[in-house]
Protein backbone atom coordinates (compact mmCIF):
# COMPACT_ATOMS: atom_id res chain seq x y z
CA UNK A 1 0.00 0.00 0.00
CA UNK A 2 1.66 3.19 -0.99
CA UNK A 3 -0.88 5.73 -0.62
CA UNK A 4 -4.63 5.75 0.80
CA UNK A 5 -6.44 7.78 -1.64
CA UNK A 6 -10.17 5.77 -1.45
CA UNK A 7 -12.07 3.17 0.08
CA UNK A 8 -12.73 1.83 -3.16
CA UNK A 9 -9.06 0.74 -4.31
CA UNK A 10 -8.62 -1.62 -0.67
CA UNK A 11 -9.10 -4.83 -0.28
CA UNK A 12 -11.01 -6.30 2.25
CA UNK A 13 -7.79 -7.81 3.59
CA UNK A 14 -6.00 -4.47 3.38
CA UNK A 15 -9.21 -2.62 5.62
CA UNK A 16 -9.04 -5.81 7.86
CA UNK A 17 -5.59 -5.43 8.38
CA UNK A 18 -5.62 -1.42 9.26
CA UNK A 19 -8.37 -2.34 11.29
CA UNK A 20 -6.05 -4.55 13.61
CA UNK A 21 -3.28 -2.32 13.45
CA UNK A 22 -5.53 0.62 14.73
CA UNK A 23 -6.59 -1.82 17.93
CA UNK A 24 -3.01 -2.12 18.98
CA UNK A 25 -2.04 1.30 18.88
CA UNK A 26 -5.02 2.37 20.43
CA UNK A 27 -4.21 -0.18 23.47
CA UNK A 28 -0.35 0.64 23.28
CA UNK A 29 -1.15 4.59 23.32
CA UNK A 30 1.43 5.89 25.37
CA UNK A 31 4.01 3.86 24.96
CA UNK A 32 4.59 2.98 21.30
CA UNK A 33 7.17 0.76 21.18
CA UNK A 34 8.35 1.68 17.61
CA UNK A 35 8.64 5.14 16.01
CA UNK A 36 8.61 4.82 12.18
CA UNK A 37 8.10 8.35 11.69
CA UNK A 38 10.98 9.83 13.34
CA UNK A 39 12.94 12.29 11.37
CA UNK A 40 10.19 12.34 9.18
CA UNK A 41 8.11 15.63 8.44
CA UNK A 42 4.58 15.16 7.32
CA UNK A 43 2.79 17.38 5.59
CA UNK A 44 -1.18 18.25 5.98
CA UNK A 45 -2.42 20.85 3.16
CA UNK A 46 -6.01 21.92 3.76
CA UNK A 47 -8.29 23.41 1.47
CA UNK A 48 -11.13 23.18 3.09
CA UNK A 49 -11.92 23.68 7.34
CA UNK A 50 -11.21 20.83 9.62
CA UNK A 51 -11.18 19.89 13.36
CA UNK A 52 -10.93 16.26 13.56
CA UNK A 53 -9.03 15.27 10.69
CA UNK A 54 -6.22 18.12 11.59
CA UNK A 55 -6.06 17.74 14.88
CA UNK A 56 -5.93 13.58 14.85
CA UNK A 57 -3.31 14.08 12.29
CA UNK A 58 -1.24 16.07 14.18
CA UNK A 59 -1.55 14.77 17.06
CA UNK A 60 -0.98 11.24 15.26
CA UNK A 61 2.10 12.24 13.46
CA UNK A 62 3.59 13.39 16.72
CA UNK A 63 2.47 10.08 18.11
CA UNK A 64 4.67 8.00 15.82
CA UNK A 65 8.22 10.31 16.39
CA UNK A 66 7.22 12.63 13.51
CA UNK A 67 6.89 16.45 12.48
CA UNK A 68 3.46 17.63 11.25
CA UNK A 69 3.11 20.64 9.39
CA UNK A 70 -0.02 22.13 8.43
CA UNK A 71 -0.32 24.27 5.35
CA UNK A 72 -3.51 26.07 4.09
CA UNK A 73 -4.09 26.56 0.46
CA UNK A 74 -4.97 30.10 1.74
CA UNK A 75 -1.25 30.57 2.70
CA UNK A 76 0.75 28.71 -0.06
CA UNK A 77 0.62 29.55 -4.03
CA UNK A 78 -1.08 26.46 -4.57
CA UNK A 79 -4.07 28.95 -3.55
CA UNK A 80 -2.42 31.55 -6.28
CA UNK A 81 -2.73 29.13 -9.05
CA UNK A 82 0.73 27.29 -8.75
CA UNK A 83 -0.15 23.83 -10.32
CA UNK A 84 -0.52 20.91 -8.08
CA UNK A 85 2.13 18.85 -9.68
CA UNK A 86 4.94 22.08 -9.22
CA UNK A 87 3.61 22.08 -5.44
CA UNK A 88 3.70 18.22 -5.48
CA UNK A 89 7.11 17.82 -7.14
CA UNK A 90 8.75 20.63 -4.79
CA UNK A 91 7.13 19.24 -1.86
CA UNK A 92 8.82 15.62 -2.72
CA UNK A 93 12.03 16.65 -2.25
CA UNK A 94 11.96 18.33 0.83
CA UNK A 95 8.82 15.74 2.99
CA UNK A 96 7.96 12.53 3.65
CA UNK A 97 4.28 12.35 3.48
CA UNK A 98 1.25 14.25 2.59
CA UNK A 99 -2.41 14.11 4.11
CA UNK A 100 -4.75 16.41 1.67
CA UNK A 101 -8.49 17.45 2.58
CA UNK A 102 -9.39 19.08 -1.17
CA UNK A 103 -12.49 19.22 -3.47
CA UNK A 104 -11.29 16.82 -6.51
CA UNK A 105 -10.18 13.48 -6.27
CA UNK A 106 -7.82 13.89 -9.38
CA UNK A 107 -5.85 16.26 -7.45
CA UNK A 108 -4.41 14.31 -4.57
CA UNK A 109 -4.18 11.28 -7.16
CA UNK A 110 -2.09 13.70 -9.32
CA UNK A 111 -0.40 15.25 -5.89
CA UNK A 112 0.79 11.50 -5.28
CA UNK A 113 2.06 10.86 -8.73
CA UNK A 114 4.26 13.61 -8.71
CA UNK A 115 5.21 14.27 -5.54
CA UNK A 116 6.12 10.37 -4.95
CA UNK A 117 5.16 10.63 -1.62
CA UNK A 118 2.93 8.60 0.33
CA UNK A 119 -0.38 10.66 0.52
CA UNK A 120 -3.62 10.34 2.42
CA UNK A 121 -7.06 11.49 1.73
CA UNK A 122 -8.10 13.76 4.54
CA UNK A 123 -11.43 14.21 2.26
CA UNK A 124 -12.29 14.81 -1.17
CA UNK A 125 -15.90 15.73 -2.67
CA UNK A 126 -15.71 11.77 -3.52
CA UNK A 127 -14.16 9.97 -0.93
CA UNK A 128 -13.42 10.38 3.28
CA UNK A 129 -11.51 7.18 3.57
CA UNK A 130 -10.00 7.81 6.76
CA UNK A 131 -13.44 8.44 8.39
CA UNK A 132 -14.93 5.27 7.43
CA UNK A 133 -11.86 3.40 8.86
CA UNK A 134 -12.67 4.91 12.09
CA UNK A 135 -16.23 3.81 11.80
CA UNK A 136 -15.38 0.05 11.18
CA UNK A 137 -12.84 0.01 14.01
CA UNK A 138 -15.94 1.80 16.40
CA UNK A 139 -18.46 -0.80 15.03
CA UNK A 140 -15.64 -3.60 15.91
CA UNK A 141 -15.13 -2.12 19.86
CA UNK A 142 -18.89 -2.41 20.48
CA UNK A 143 -19.73 -5.20 17.92
CA UNK A 144 -16.91 -7.29 18.29
CA UNK A 145 -13.58 -7.68 15.68
CA UNK A 146 -15.36 -8.83 12.43
CA UNK A 147 -19.26 -8.28 13.10
CA UNK A 148 -19.84 -5.64 10.72
CA UNK A 149 -20.20 -9.11 8.45
CA UNK A 150 -23.83 -9.45 7.43
CA UNK A 151 -24.84 -6.73 9.52
CA UNK A 152 -27.54 -3.98 8.65
CA UNK A 153 -26.26 -0.50 8.26
CA UNK A 154 -28.35 2.13 7.34
CA UNK A 155 -27.21 5.63 6.06
CA UNK A 156 -29.92 8.68 5.47
CA UNK A 157 -29.86 12.28 4.23
CA UNK A 158 -27.32 12.86 1.10
CA UNK A 159 -26.38 9.54 0.91
CA UNK A 160 -24.56 10.09 -2.36
CA UNK A 161 -21.74 12.51 -0.75
CA UNK A 162 -18.09 11.72 0.05
CA UNK A 163 -19.41 9.84 3.27
CA UNK A 164 -21.87 7.11 1.67
CA UNK A 165 -19.43 6.21 -1.20
CA UNK A 166 -17.01 5.46 1.13
CA UNK A 167 -19.52 3.30 3.08
CA UNK A 168 -20.83 1.84 -0.51
CA UNK A 169 -16.85 0.37 -1.15
CA UNK A 170 -16.78 -0.64 2.53
CA UNK A 171 -19.93 -2.46 2.31
CA UNK A 172 -18.51 -4.46 -0.67
CA UNK A 173 -15.31 -4.99 0.52
CA UNK A 174 -16.56 -6.18 3.78
CA UNK A 175 -20.18 -7.94 3.20
CA UNK A 176 -22.22 -6.15 4.87
CA UNK A 177 -25.61 -5.36 3.92
CA UNK A 178 -25.37 -1.46 3.14
CA UNK A 179 -29.47 0.62 2.79
CA UNK A 180 -29.01 4.36 1.59
CA UNK A 181 -32.50 6.40 2.03
CA UNK A 182 -32.78 10.05 1.07
CA UNK A 183 -34.76 11.22 -1.63
CA UNK A 184 -35.14 10.38 -4.87
CA UNK A 185 -32.77 12.84 -6.45
CA UNK A 186 -29.79 11.99 -3.92
CA UNK A 187 -29.65 8.63 -4.33
CA UNK A 188 -26.58 7.40 -6.06
CA UNK A 189 -27.01 7.16 -10.12
CA UNK A 190 -27.49 3.87 -12.09
CA UNK A 191 -23.47 4.36 -12.67
CA UNK A 192 -22.27 4.57 -9.44
CA UNK A 193 -24.63 1.41 -8.51
CA UNK A 194 -23.15 -0.92 -11.63
CA UNK A 195 -19.72 0.50 -10.94
CA UNK A 196 -19.64 -1.11 -7.30
CA UNK A 197 -21.83 -3.99 -8.18
CA UNK A 198 -23.02 -5.26 -5.27
CA UNK A 199 -26.00 -7.51 -3.96
CA UNK A 200 -26.26 -5.94 -0.41
CA UNK A 201 -25.93 -2.37 -1.37
CA UNK A 202 -29.64 -1.17 -1.92
CA UNK A 203 -31.39 2.25 -2.05
CA UNK A 204 -34.69 3.60 -1.09
CA UNK A 205 -36.62 6.63 -0.66
CA UNK A 206 -38.31 5.14 2.53
CA UNK A 207 -36.53 6.37 5.87
CA UNK A 208 -38.28 3.55 7.90
CA UNK A 209 -37.16 0.49 5.46
CA UNK A 210 -34.19 1.87 5.81
CA UNK A 211 -33.42 2.09 9.52
CA UNK A 212 -35.56 -1.40 9.66
CA UNK A 213 -33.57 -3.78 12.15
CA UNK A 214 -30.75 -1.65 11.03
CA UNK A 215 -27.92 -2.21 13.78
CA UNK A 216 -25.84 1.06 12.62
CA UNK A 217 -27.50 4.28 11.69
CA UNK A 218 -25.35 6.85 10.32
CA UNK A 219 -26.18 10.38 9.05
CA UNK A 220 -24.05 13.38 8.12
CA UNK A 221 -24.58 16.91 6.87
CA UNK A 222 -27.17 17.30 4.08
CA UNK A 223 -24.69 20.21 2.88
CA UNK A 224 -21.28 19.08 2.40
CA UNK A 225 -18.63 21.70 2.13
CA UNK A 226 -18.13 23.21 -1.10
CA UNK A 227 -22.00 23.06 -1.50
CA UNK A 228 -23.22 25.97 0.76
CA UNK A 229 -25.10 27.83 -2.05
CA UNK A 230 -27.67 24.29 -2.38
CA UNK A 231 -28.69 25.36 1.58
CA UNK A 232 -31.88 26.63 0.82
CA UNK A 233 -33.06 24.41 -2.20
CA UNK A 234 -31.95 21.27 -0.45
CA UNK A 235 -32.98 21.16 2.80
CA UNK A 236 -36.36 20.72 2.35
CA UNK A 237 -36.22 17.88 0.11
CA UNK A 238 -34.08 16.29 3.13
CA UNK A 239 -36.15 16.20 6.57
CA UNK A 240 -38.57 12.91 6.06
CA UNK A 241 -34.73 11.37 6.46
CA UNK A 242 -33.86 13.19 10.02
CA UNK A 243 -32.38 10.51 12.32
CA UNK A 244 -34.48 11.27 15.41
CA UNK A 245 -36.42 9.25 18.14
CA UNK A 246 -39.66 8.22 16.18
CA UNK A 247 -37.38 6.91 13.12
CA UNK A 248 -35.19 4.99 15.42
CA UNK A 249 -37.97 3.16 16.92
CA UNK A 250 -37.60 0.81 13.35
CA UNK A 251 -33.97 -0.28 14.78
CA UNK A 252 -32.26 -3.07 15.71
CA UNK A 253 -33.20 -3.54 19.49
CA UNK A 254 -29.25 -2.86 19.76
CA UNK A 255 -28.48 -0.24 17.45
CA UNK A 256 -25.96 2.39 17.59
CA UNK A 257 -26.18 5.51 15.84
CA UNK A 258 -22.82 7.53 14.05
CA UNK A 259 -22.33 10.78 12.64
CA UNK A 260 -18.85 11.58 11.51
CA UNK A 261 -19.20 15.35 12.85
CA UNK A 262 -19.59 17.82 12.57
CA UNK A 263 -23.20 17.60 13.04
CA UNK A 264 -26.55 20.12 12.57
CA UNK A 265 -28.57 20.18 15.50
CA UNK A 266 -32.39 20.03 14.16
CA UNK A 267 -31.32 19.02 10.64
CA UNK A 268 -29.95 15.42 9.96
CA UNK A 269 -30.18 14.53 13.51
CA UNK A 270 -32.21 15.96 16.36
CA UNK A 271 -30.37 17.15 19.76
CA UNK A 272 -31.78 14.41 22.14
CA UNK A 273 -30.66 11.59 19.40
CA UNK A 274 -27.08 13.37 19.80
CA UNK A 275 -27.12 13.75 22.81
CA UNK A 276 -28.60 10.02 23.63
CA UNK A 277 -25.49 8.47 21.26
CA UNK A 278 -23.04 10.93 22.62
CA UNK A 279 -20.71 7.79 23.93
CA UNK A 280 -20.62 6.79 20.50
CA UNK A 281 -20.43 9.38 18.22
CA UNK A 282 -16.98 10.84 20.45
CA UNK A 283 -15.70 7.08 20.66
CA UNK A 284 -16.17 7.58 16.54
CA UNK A 285 -14.25 10.84 16.60
CA UNK A 286 -11.60 9.85 18.99
CA UNK A 287 -11.15 6.77 16.94
CA UNK A 288 -10.02 9.01 13.61
CA UNK A 289 -6.49 9.10 15.88
CA UNK A 290 -6.25 5.04 15.90
CA UNK A 291 -7.38 4.55 12.26
CA UNK A 292 -5.02 7.25 10.82
CA UNK A 293 -2.18 6.20 12.90
CA UNK A 294 -2.51 3.00 11.93
CA UNK A 295 -2.26 4.30 7.96
CA UNK A 296 0.43 6.53 8.73
CA UNK A 297 2.24 3.13 10.38
CA UNK A 298 1.37 0.97 7.26
CA UNK A 299 2.64 3.71 4.80
CA UNK A 300 6.17 4.14 6.35
CA UNK A 301 7.08 1.15 7.75
CA UNK A 302 6.19 -1.63 3.95
N1 LIG B 1 -15.39 14.25 10.40
C1 LIG B 1 -14.43 15.09 9.96
O1 LIG B 1 -13.72 14.84 8.98
O2 LIG B 1 -14.32 16.20 10.73
P1 LIG B 1 -13.47 17.50 10.39
O3 LIG B 1 -14.10 18.14 9.18
O4 LIG B 1 -13.57 18.36 11.63
O5 LIG B 1 -12.06 17.11 10.10
N1 LIG C 1 -19.81 15.25 3.87
C1 LIG C 1 -19.15 16.18 4.76
C2 LIG C 1 -18.21 15.47 5.67
C3 LIG C 1 -17.57 16.35 6.70
C4 LIG C 1 -16.59 15.64 7.56
C5 LIG C 1 -18.43 17.24 3.95
O1 LIG C 1 -17.82 16.91 2.95
O2 LIG C 1 -18.50 18.41 4.35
Amino acid sequence: MKNLLSIEELSGDQIKELLAIAHRLKHERGAHREQPLAGQTWVLIFAKSSTRTRVSFEVGISELGGSPMFLSTRDIQLGRGEPIKDTARVLGRMIHGAIIRTYEQQDIIDFADYSKLPTINALTDLEHPCQILADLLTIEEIYGVGSYKGMKIAFLGDVDNNMGRSWMWAAKHLGFQLCLAGPRAALPSEATLAAINYDGLTCTTDAAEAVRDAVVINTDTWISMGQESEKGSKEQAFFPYQVNAELLRHAAAKHSVFHCLPAYRGYEITDDVLEGHADCIFQEAENRLHAQKAILYKLATQ
